[in-house]
C-alpha cells in the first residue's frame, strides 16, 4: 500500500532532504509520495502574513488558524477524512514519538499530514478541531516542527515494506524487541595502525570464521 505524506510548513526548503537519502529511494519506487506546502502560500492576508499576537498577552507570536484550515481544506482533510488519515502537529509539549508510534503509523496509515509548529506556538483551535496527535520528538525545544516532521518520516518511511534493500534490517535492529541484535559491528581493514603507532583491532574471533564461536560472542556482547 503507497503512502501519501503531506507536510504543512513556513520553511518548505528544508525537506531538500527527502530528496537525497533512503527517503529519495522510497520516492523513487513509488512507495511513499511525499508533498511539501507552504503555510504563507494559503493565508488570506494581503501581505501573506501567517501569525500574530496572542490573546491575553505574553511572549512571542502565534500561528494563525486561517492559512491552515485552508491548507487542509486544500489536502481534502477537512471537514472529512477518512479513518486511515492522520493529522500530527509537531509541539514540544506532545507525546513523545517512539519506535512502536513509527511501526503502527507504518502500518496502518495511508494518509499522513504533518503541519509543522513554530514561533511561541500555533493557534491552539488548530489541534482542538483538527489535529489527531501532537507529537514531540523529544524533552528538549527546537525552533520549530522542521526537524521534528524530519525525524518522524524518516522513523516510518524506513518501516514501509520494500524501502530498505534488506527486509529483514528493520527487525536485526536496536529497538523494542530487536534489542537483542544490538551487539557492536566491525569492518576491514581488521587491523589499523594509527599515524601515532597505536594498533586499533578487531576482535580475533569475528575474523576467524567460527560461525558458532561468532555467535557466542554477538551473544554474550549485546548492547556493549
Ligand atoms: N517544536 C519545538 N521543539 C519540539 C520538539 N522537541 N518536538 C516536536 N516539536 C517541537
Amino acid at each position: 500500500m503507497k503512502m501519501r505524506i503531506d507536510i504543512v510548513t513556513l520553511f518548505p526548503e528544508v525537506f531538500r532532504y527527502f530528496d537525497i537519502s533512503i527517503i529519495k529511494k522510497a520516492k523513487l519506487k513509488n512507495i511513499v509520495n511525499i508533498n511539501i506546502h507552504n503555510i504563507r502560500d494559503f493565508s488570506e492576508d494581503k501581505h501573506r502574513k501567517v501569525d500574530d499576537r496572542p490573546y491575553g498577552g505574553g511572549p512571542g507570536m502565534v500561528l494563525q488558524l486561517q492559512p491552515i484550515y485552508k491548507c487542509l481544506k486544500f489536502l481534502a482533510v477537512y471537514p472529512n477524512k477518512s479513518s486511515k488519515t492522520k493529522i500530527i502537529l509537531t509541539k514540544p509539549g506532545g507525546v513523545l514519538w517512539n519506535q512502536n508510534f513509527a511501526k503502527d503509523f507504518a502500518c496502518n496509515v495511508e494518509r499522513l499530514v504533518l503541519i509543522c509548529g513554530h514561533y511561541q506556538g500555533v493557534d491552539n483551535r488548530v489541534s482542538e478541531y483538527f489535529v489527531d496527535l501532537e507529537v514531540s520528538i523529544g524533552e528538549y525545544v527546537l525552533t520549530g516542527g522542521e526537524i521534528p516532521a524530519m525525524v518522524i518520516v524518516d522513523s516510518i518511511v524506513r518501516l514501509i515494506p520494500g524501502v530498505l534493500g534488506n527486509h529483514l534490517s528493520t527487525n536485526k535492529e536496536t529497538y523494542t524487541d530487536d534489542i537483542k541484535y544490538n551487539y557492536p559491528l566491525y569492518t576491514r581493514p581488521s587491523v589499523f595502525t594509527t599515524e601515532e603507532g597505536y594498533t586499533l583491532s578487531v576482535p580475533k574471533i569475528l575474523t576467524e570464521g567460527n560461525h558458532k564461536e561468532i555467535e557466542k560472542w554477538k551473544q554474550q556482547n549485546i548492547n556493549l
